[in-house]
């Protein structure tokens, strides 16, 4: 039988949002895991897809040799667990860092340092927090003012806890995702599905170019699963 320790309740936007803590037999630690709408989103266990959406993007968007003055501006939909934060504070190159996260109590147990490995994320001075949708996020951003935009929301668009959350994955929400984006800025998505689809309507939307799709296995409690990064970039200036 399991032994939860619940850290936080809330109910949020999306349902009853939950964070709790149990030993790990597998790793011999203890195991924290995000709970949105009866839903696990994520855990601390092998948050290393999660860390790669951060690093393929920023090795994307710094191929050419890219140096925006000032330093990267980058969005992250989704703050979760805040690997994906973390690994994007963790490269010196990057200036500034706004995460747009639907849920309320999910920024402050982050910030409250309720989970380990990420604790203190928020207290760097280049990160940000605004609690809300990302969609909305990416339609109050000027055109062309960010470096890259990290997609991480639900469990990706193969499986959403908010089915509103579509929109930011069709034709018109991946061509805003790529309005947002200066020339040579990197989108990338993480899928817990094969995203193949997405990949395809990356490719057909006006200026986004080289997508690549890498894939991943994980273990989790003794299963193997897969897991895809969608990245792609908005063609550079001089193209
Ligand atoms: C899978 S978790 C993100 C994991 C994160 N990448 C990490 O490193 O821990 C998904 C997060 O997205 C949030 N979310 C869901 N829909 C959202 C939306 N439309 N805008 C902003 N955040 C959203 C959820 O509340 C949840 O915290």
């Amino acid at each position: 039988m399991d032994t939860w320790t619940e850290l936080g309740r809330a109910t949020g936007a999306t349902g009853e949002v939950v964070l709790r803590r149990r030993p790990d037999p597998a790793s011999g630690s203890d195991l924290v895991e995000l709970v949105v709408g009866g839903v696990l989103v994520m855990d601390d266990g092998d948050a290393s897809t999660e860390r790669l959406l951060a690093s393929a993007a920023l090795e994307l968007l710094g191929a050419d040799g890219r140096a925006a003055p000032g330093g990267w501006r980058v969005l992250v939909g989704g703050l979760g667990l805040g690997f994906t934060l973390a690994q994007v504070l963790a490269d010196p190159r990057v200036a500034e860092a706004v995460v747009a996260e639907l849920e309320p109590s999910v920024v402050a147990w982050v910030r409250q340092g309720l989970v380990p490995a990420t604790a203190g994320v928020l207290a760097d001075p280049r990160a940000s927090t605004v609690v809300g949708d990302v969609a909305d996020a990416l339609r109050a951003a000027p055109p062309a003012s960010l470096d890259a935009v990290l997609l991480d929301v639900d469990n990706g668009p193969g499986f959403l806890v908010a089915p509103a959350n579509a929109r930011l994955y069709d034709d018109d929400g991946l061509a805003a995702a790529a309005a947002v984006l200066a020339p040579g800025g990197v989108l990338a998505v993480w899928c817990s599905h094969d995203p193949a689809a997405l990949a395809d309507t990356a490719r057909a939307v006006a200026g986004i170019t080289d997508v690549r799709v890498l894939r991943r296995v994980v273990e989790r409690e003794g299963r193997e699963l897969e897991y895809w990064l969608v990245v792609g970039r908005r063609a550079p200036a001089d193209r």
